[in-house]
C-alpha cells in the first residue's frame, strides 16, 4: 500500500506541517488547524468560520431548475429506520455483486472501486428516498452514479471549467436528469437540488471509504480482526474526505494569529488521525494499520473527525458506518489479497486507485 506519509501533492504538504497549532501553507493562507482542539473550534463556531458554498464547485447551480444549494443549507441527519433499510439494501446488493463476479469472472480480481458502485448507490438511495418505489430507486441510483462520474473532472480540474466546456455541459446534463427524476419522488425531503447533493455526497465518499477498507484488510491478512475496529482504523489512516474547509466570516484571531475575513482554514481528519493524544499505541506505530489498537477502550475512535463536526458534520454518518461495518464483516469472513500495489488518487478526496483485490478463501465465521 502506498503510504500517505510518502505521498506528494497537497496530501504530502499537509502531512509534513508542524502539528503544534495553526500552520499556514502560503503567504495568504490557507491556514491549517493542526491540533484537535483548534480543529474542533473552527468546525463548531459557524459565526466565525462558515462553510464555503463552492468547495465542490457544485455551488454554481445557475442552470438548475429552482433554488440552488447554498453554503448555509443544513442537512438533517438520516433517521434511524431509513439507515437500517439502506444498510440492509447495501448488504444484499454487495452479496449479489460478489455472486455475479464469481459466476462471470471467478479467476479475476475485484476492481473494488467499481464493484462497490451499485451496492453503495442503492444503499444510499434507499435510505435517502424512503418513499420511492423500486423502479425509481434503480433509476435514481444510476443517475447519481452518472452525475458523480461527470462531477469528477469538474472537481479535479485545476481551474473551474468554463460554463460551456464539454466537461461542464456533461456535469449539467447529468445533474438535471437526476433533479428531474427526483422531482417525482413522493415526500422528498427538501428540494430536488438538495436531495441530489445529499445523494452525491452519500455515494462518492462511501465508495472510496469501502475501497480503502478492503485494501487495508487485503494488505493485512491478520486473521482475527474485529470489523468495527477495522472500520475505524481505515477511517483513521485514510479518511476519504481527508480535508475539509471553512472560511473566516470576519477578521479572526486563531491560536494567537490573525486570520483575515475571507481566509480559508482547513481541517484534516487524516492529519489529526496521526495525533498521539487521540490514538492508542506508541507514536511510531501510528502510521500502521492495526485494528486491535481500538481494543483499548480508553480512547474513543472518531476523535480525529472523519465525519467532520459542527452544523456541517456529515448527516449520513450512521449510514456510512453501517455500510462499512457490513463490508468489513464480509471481508473478515473471507481471505483477501491485494493483486497489485495501491496508489493514492488525490483528485477528489483520497481514493485507492488501483484497488484490485482477490478473494482467495473463506474463514470460519467469528464466534
Ligand atoms: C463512510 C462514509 C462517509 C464519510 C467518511 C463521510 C465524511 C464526511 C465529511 C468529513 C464531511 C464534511 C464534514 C465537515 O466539513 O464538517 C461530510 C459531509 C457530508 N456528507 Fe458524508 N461521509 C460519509 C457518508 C455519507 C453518506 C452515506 C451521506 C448521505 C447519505 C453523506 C452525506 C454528506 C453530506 C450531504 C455532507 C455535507 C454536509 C454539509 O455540507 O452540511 N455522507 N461527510
Amino acid at each position: 500500500m502506498g503510504s500517505a506519509e510518502s505521498a506528494g501533492g497537497r496530501l504530502g504538504a499537509v502531512l509534513s506541517l508542524p502539528r503544534s497549532g495553526l500552520a499556514v501553507l502560503g503567504p495568504r493562507g490557507p491556514w491549517v488547524a493542526t491540533t484537535p482542539a483548534l480543529a474542533r473550534h473552527v468546525l463548531t463556531t459557524p459565526a466565525d468560520y462558515d462553510f464555503p458554498g463552492d468547495v465542490s464547485r457544485t455551488g454554481d447551480l445557475s442552470a438548475s431548475r429552482g433554488e440552488s444549494r447554498s453554503g448555509h443549507l443544513l442537512f438533517a441527519p438520516l433517521a434511524e429506520p431509513h439507515v437500517g433499510h439502506g444498510a440492509e439494501r447495501f448488504a444484499t446488493e454487495w452479496l449479489a455483486e460478489c455472486a455475479e463476479h464469481e459466476r462471470t469472472a471467478p479467476t479475476a480480481p475485484y476492481d473494488v472501486m467499481r464493484a462497490l458502485r451499485r451496492p453503495v448507490a442503492l444503499g444510499t438511495t434507499t435510505a435517502v428516498l424512503p418513499r420511492a418505489d423500486e423502479a425509481r430507486l434503480q433509476q435514481v441510483a444510476a443517475l447519481v452514479l452518472a452525475w458523480v462520474d461527470a462531477l469528477g473532472p469538474v472537481i479535479a480540474a485545476r481551474r473551474p471549467p468554463r460554463r460551456w466546456s464539454r466537461t461542464r455541459r456533461a456535469e449539467e446534463r447529468t445533474r438535471l436528469a437526476l433533479e428531474d427524476a427526483l422531482g417525482s419522488v413522493p415526500d422528498l425531503e427538501g428540494t430536488p437540488q438538495q436531495a441530489a447533493a445529499m445523494l452525491a455526497a452519500g455515494v462518492q465518499v462511501p465508495i472510496a471509504a469501502g475501497s480503502w477498507l478492503l485494501a487495508w484488510l487485503a494488505d493485512h491478512p491478520t486473521g482475527d480482526v474485529d470489523p468495527v475496529h477495522a472500520v475505524w482504523e481505515s477511517l483513521r489512516l485514510t479518511p476519504p474526505t481527508w480535508l475539509t474547509a471553512r472560511v473566516a466570516t470576519r477578521d479572526c484571531e486563531l491560536d494567537g494569529r490573525a486570520v483575515p475575513a475571507g481566509g480559508m482554514v482547513l481541517v484534516s481528519p487524516l492529519l489529526l488521525g496521526r495525533s498521539p493524544d487521540l490514538v492508542p499505541g506508541e507514536e511510531e506505530t501510528l502510521p500502521r494499520f492495526d485494528p486491535a489498537r481500538w481494543g483499548d477502550a480508553a480512547r474513543r475512535p472518531g476523535a480525529w473527525l472523519p465525519f467532520g463536526a459542527g452544523p456541517h458534520a456529515c448527516p449520513g454518518r450512521t449510514l456510512g458506518l453501517a455500510m462499512l461495518v457490513s463490508l468489513a464483516t464480509w471481508a473478515v469472513e473471507h481471505q483477501l489479497r491485494l493483486d497489485e500495489p495501491v496508489g493514492i488518487d488525490q483528485s477528489r478526496g483520497i481514493a485507492p486507485i488501483p484497488c484490485s483485490v482477490r478473494v482467495v478463501g473463506r474463514r470460519e465465521a467469528r464466534t
